[in-house]
Order: C-alpha cells, then structure tokens, then sequence
C-alpha cells in the first residue's frame, strides 16, 4: 500500500518507522511518503495560514500551498488514490472504516492545523479525486497529525503480513461488537492475585465459554452503547 502525508510536522511520522508498521515499511508492504507542505510556499516565513473570511478567532490553511502539494503528489498517479482529510469535522473512523481503508491501494492524507483547511481545497480535491474527511472522535487535537498516526496504525495492521499472527485479526473481527476479555499471563500467582482456574484447565470449550461471557461483561460495564 502506498501511503502519502502532507504535513507541516513531517518528524511526527518518525513514529511510523518504529515497531510493526516499521518493519512493514522495511519489507516493502507499506511505501510511506511523507511531504512538507512548507516546501510549497514562496515567500520567506514560508507561510501557510492567514485570518479567516468573515473574521473570528484562529487561523485558516491558505489553499495554495495545498492546492501545489496535492497536484505535486497526486498529477499522474494511476492508482485511484484515495484523499483523506483529518479534520474534528469528519465522519468518525471505527474499527469498519479501517478494514475498509486496508483494501485501497493508495491513501493520501492531509493533515489540517489551526482553524482548518480552506475548504476550497477539499472541494478542489473532491472535484479531482476520491476523498473522505475523518475524525478520530468527539474531541480537539492542536492537528490532524496525530489523528493519521492513529488511522496509519489501524490499517497496517490489517495488511497482509504485517502481524506475526493473523489469527489475531480473526479473533477481533469476530469480536467486533464486543470488548475483548482480560488477559492473563506468567506467573500464576502474582502478589497474591490469581489467574482464574478455567484458563488453566486447557479445556478450550470451556475456555472460550468463560472468554465470551467475561467480554460480554466488560461489555456491558464499559460500552454498553455497543449492545444496543
Ligand atoms: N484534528 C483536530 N482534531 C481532530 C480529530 N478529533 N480527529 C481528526 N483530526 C483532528
């Protein structure tokens, strides 16, 4: 998968190469490319906002240094690349959305600072290629930096190779309504807490009995929006 950033904070994208996304760049499974809008502006402060129209507080991403950098980035792309813009004002993203983005070939992600993005350019972008806008929940960041991390990490996972175990991935998706059970691991007995009796019994019926009514309860205590 091909995956583009637009950014005026490039160095939050080092994170990308630490980790299992990390070695999925390594292995060629995700082609990262992560672009300074700054590098299309031309004056000398390299300016890429101004006040907004209509006035109110806050800053607004002048259009065209993205107008330059997605042409820079998408002209001649082949591959029917998919725009996203992070913004709060976005469709939430979910565990759905990222199976879905896994499937794409090629993402190119905009990341909004200050007020926003002029909204000509997403009209522009929309008017050229397929785009989406997404938040990554009812909250605000300083940038949609941070947001693309979290939507980059969601995906890749979902690559084929990118988790040593796939089952995994199988469990979570049959799972997907539901919170996962707790974990337990070594020892057995820690500072006087023990490991419930039934995950050591290796009665594996009985096991995924206990692991389904434990989420269930987590469920109920923790989302219950979940349960309908
Ligand atoms: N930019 C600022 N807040 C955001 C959010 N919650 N999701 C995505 N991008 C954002």
């Amino acid at each position: 998968m091909r995956l583009d950033v637009i950014t005026i904070f490039p160095e939050y994208f080092e994170a990308l190469r630490v980790s299992l996304v990390g070695r999925a760049i390594e292995h060629g499974i995700i082609d990262l490319h992560v672009h300074d809008l700054r590098d299309h502006t031309h004056d000398v402060h390299r300016t890429v906002d101004d006040t907004p129209y209509g006035g109110g507080a806050g800053m607004v991403m002048r259009p065209e240094p993205w107008g330059e950098a997605l042409d820079a980035v998408l002209d001649g792309a082949d591959d029917d690349p998919l725009v996203l813009f992070t913004t709060p004002a976005g469709r939430v993203f979910s565990q759905d959305a990222a199976v879905h983005l896994s499937g794409e070939r090629h993402l190119v992600f905009c990341c909004g600072r200050y007020e926003g993005i002029d909204q000509r350019v997403v009209d522009y972008a929309a008017s050229r290629w397929r785009t989406g806008e997404l938040s990554i929940g009812d909250y605000v960041l300083n940038g949609g930096e941070v947001a693309v991390l979290v939507v980059v990490e969601a995906v890749a996972r979902l690559l084929p190779g990118v988790i040593g175990n796939p089952e995994s991935l199988v469990e979570e998706s049959h799972n997907a309504r539901l919170l996962e059970h707790p974990s337990f691991t070594k020892p057995r007995v820690w500072r006087g807490l023990e490991v419930p009796e039934v995950l050591l019994s290796g009665d594996h019926g009985r096991i995924a009995a206990w692991r389904q009514q434990a989420g269930l309860e987590r469920t109920r205590r923790m989302r219950p929006d979940l349960l309908g």
